[in-house]
């Protein structure tokens, strides 16, 4: 008979549930790969279960409760008593990582964490494995499945915003109540873990700039189809002068960068180095079984040789002006020379236009323009300006397109 390999668990909701269920199913294919059979020894909800018993009685504990107390204070704890540790929980991630990859260095414990970044896309592993030599310069992902299933209905159905997240929430795509997810929090949590990977730098949810859907119109969509676009919510992480920019907005993107054709609730993130030019990962970013066989993963692998804690070996500044392309929508009254004074305005920060769409609406034209990249800070300066032209009609919309191309 294999040794058994005791496992206790920390939350038996969405994600937990389907873990032990799992774990059921998966233990006798697992003793070959690892010598032992896992099992789940403890469960804690709020209605069961104590934390101190459960410690006691495990090899190793998997933290799928969510939030930030008590699931920190538990893992220090378990990892202060010398237990391994995987959690999918991505606040506390992005918040408390460094304490608590502080403290596994210190215990000489695994912290495992695969399902906290797009479900069980192993991009994790990727970054502190397959590329941890690398030196990776920038990573574009889709990191929210929700939004990403919103914009898509958006885009191929005509949905308002409202009604396509009603439609989410129907299907079970978003939760009840979605602020985390519509106002980008979420994949600010996601890319600030990766960026801490990819960059061996401190990054703090706090730090990353993050911009939601809530405020698009399908009129933006439709407009930036005729140039050849489509409309996602983008995670960056790069490298940008002597620090990076981390940040999570909606951005353009054309059909020949790999995250346009990511459509539904699917995450796909891009990394991209000099050696490599890019890799894209791709597959389900959440739901109960799919994180739960990254989270199983884990399980498997800190069962067998120990991985690596991610090491500080940078200090980089976090930089917040970076340079964008970008898409401007404007109504104006439909008379000679206004183009040019809005060409005028935006030449004067330095912007320059890669395409326009002008279409008339009687007195009225909508006038939508894509630039190259400048610097953010310009581009807003010179549409405060164009904002103030008596011809603009309603407050110019900006959105960042990401005009780069893999083909
Ligand atoms: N759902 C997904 O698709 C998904 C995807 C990727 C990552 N994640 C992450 O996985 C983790 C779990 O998510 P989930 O969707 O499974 O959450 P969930 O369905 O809300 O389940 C949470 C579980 O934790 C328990 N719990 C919460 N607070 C507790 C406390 N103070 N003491 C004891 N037990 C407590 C709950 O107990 P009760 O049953 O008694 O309420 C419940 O069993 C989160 O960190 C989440 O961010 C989820």
């Amino acid at each position: 008979m294999p040794e058994t390999f005791s496992v206790g668990l920390l939350g038996h909701g969405t994600v937990g549930s389907a873990f032990a269920q799992m774990v059921a199913e998966r233990a006798d294919a697992i003793v070959p790969v690892t010598g032992m059979r896992p099992e789940i020894t403890g469960i804690l909800t709020r209605s069961q279960g104590s934390f101190e018993e459960i410690l006691a009685g495990s090899d190793l504990i998997v933290e799928l409760m969510g939030g930030i107390e008590p699931a920190r204070e538990y893992v220090l704890a378990a990892m202060r008593a010398g237990r391994h540790v995987v959690s999918a929980n991505k606040q506390l991630l992005s918040q408390y990582g460094e304490e608590l990859w502080a403290c596994a260095r210190e215990n000489g414990v695994q912290l495992r964490f695969e399902g906290a970044v797009a479900g069980v896309v192993p991009v994790i592993r990727v970054l502190q494995e397959s590329l941890a030599a690398s030196r990776v310069e920038r990573i574009h992902g889709i990191v929210n499945g929700t939004t990403n299933y919103i914009l898509t209905e958006m885009e191929r159905s005509g949905l308002s915003y409202a009604d396509a997240l009603e439609q989410a929430q129907a299907l079970g795509y978003a939760e009840a109540d979605p602020t985390d997810d519509v106002t980008g929090r979420d994949a600010a949590a996601k890319m600030a873990i990766l960026a801490r990977l990819a960059f061996s730098t401190p990054v703090h949810l706090d730090q990353v700039v993050y911009e939601g859907i809530e405020h698009l119109t399908g009129e933006d969509i439709e407009y930036a189809k005729d140039l050849g676009l489509g409309l996602k919510l983008i995670g960056t992480a790069e490298r940008v002068d002597d620090g990076i920019s981390v940040r999570v907005h909606p951005a353009f993107l054309y059909a020949g960068h790999p995250l346009a054709s990511v459509h539904g609730p699917f995450n796909a993130v891009t990394v991209e180095s000099e050696a490599i030019t890019e890799v894209t990962l791709s597959g389900p970013g959440a739901g109960g079984p799919q994180t739960a066989t990254a989270v199983l993963g884990d399980l498997v692998s800190a069962m067998i040789p120990p991985a690596s804690t991610p090491e500080t070996t940078e200090s980089l500044a976090v930089v917040n002006d970076v340079e964008s392309a970008f898409y401007l929508h404007m109504e104006v009254a439909d008379r000679p020379g206004v183009l040019a004074q809005v060409a005028e305005l935006l030449g004067m920060q330095g912007a320059s236009i890669r395409s326009v769409v002008q279409k008339g609406l009687g007195e009225n034209a909508r006038l939508v323009l894509i630039l190259h990249p400048l610097l953010e800070s310009r581009f807003y300066a010179a549409v405060r300006l164009i904002g103030q032209l008596d011809f603009i009609r309603s407050a110019p919309r900006a959105i960042r397109v990401i005009d780069e191309e893999f083909t």
